[in-house]
């Protein structure tokens, strides 16, 4: 039996969450400069989307910049920034081949305007598509998404738009990037790194984490079987015993 076949289709995450990371040692350990890691990244990225398309997953968010990554040399952000109009460009058609949506996290006023611009294009011409919703954070900080949420909630108070008395869950959903996503099912992390970088905290509540040695650019289509097939054989509780589940 093939790996494919051993998932389970009516028991997938209905969000995949993805932090893609490994560019710059993928690169490293080839003697190449971290340019070629993350170039090599975005082949890993259209084969992950595909795949997940072809599967059956209805939400993937991937975890494309960080606001923390704005630290990196300007070099390297140029690079990103560059690379993300670029493959913005070339992988329309694929969206559109495989009826993708897509859809982005993150404060993307810091992008450059050429970004911006290239991403609303691609946004808007894909906005009919229900195959299946690609969410690239981009200048994405869990942190920073909360406190805008609290700012603007408490703005509503302030005016009376809402008591204070109302807030709860739900309304602080309804203020988050995330707002049209289901809660996050499954978290990837490739390149053996055991941290969640500041990427959707509050999403992740109840994920299941799965971690991963490989670097991004080699994560191919059996490294994400592999990984759902590990999500399928956990048992959720949210809490409860398992006798409850069972
Ligand atoms: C992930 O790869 C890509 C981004 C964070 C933009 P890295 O660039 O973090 O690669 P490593 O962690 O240095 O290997
Ligand atoms: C997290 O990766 C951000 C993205 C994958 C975009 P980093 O490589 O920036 O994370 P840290 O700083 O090592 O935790
Ligand atoms: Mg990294």
């Amino acid at each position: 039996m093939t790996l494919e076949d051993q998932i389970n289709k009516s028991n997938l995450p209905r969000h995949l969450a993805i932090i893609m990371d490994g560019n710059g040692r993928w690169a490293k350990q080839k003697g190449l400069l971290r340019a070629l890691g993350h170039e090599s990244g975005t082949k890993a990225v259209r084969e992950t989307v595909e795949s997940c398309a072809k599967l059956g997953i209805q939400n993937l968010t991937l975890y494309a910049f960080s606001t923390e990554n704005w630290n990196r040399p300007k070099l390297e952000v140029d690079t990103l920034m560059n690379l993300l109009i670029k493959s913005l460009k070339d992988e329309l058609k694929t969206l559109q081949k495989n009826e993708i949506k897509l859809n982005s996290i993150g404060n993307l006023s810091l992008l450059p305007k050429s970004a911006q611009n290239e991403l609303l294009e691609v946004i808007n011409k894909t906005k009919e598509n229900n195959r299946m919703t690609l969410t690239l954070a981009l200048s994405y900080g869990s942190r920073e998404e909360l406190v805008s949420a609290i700012k603007v909630i408490s703005d509503k108070v302030k005016n009376n738009i809402i008591s204070s008395e109302t807030i709860d869950e739900t309304i602080i959903n309804q203020h988050l990037y995330t707002h049209n996503l289901p809660d996050v099912d499954l978290l990837i992390r490739t390149s053996g790194e055991h941290r969640i970088s500041n990427f959707l905290l509050w999403q992740i509540a109840y994920a299941e984490l799965y971690f991963t040695d490989v670097l991004w650019p080699d994560f191919r289509e059996e490294n994400l079987y592999e990984a759902i097939i590990s999500y399928q054989k956990r048992e959720r509780r949210f809490g409860k015993t398992s006798e409850q589940i069972k």
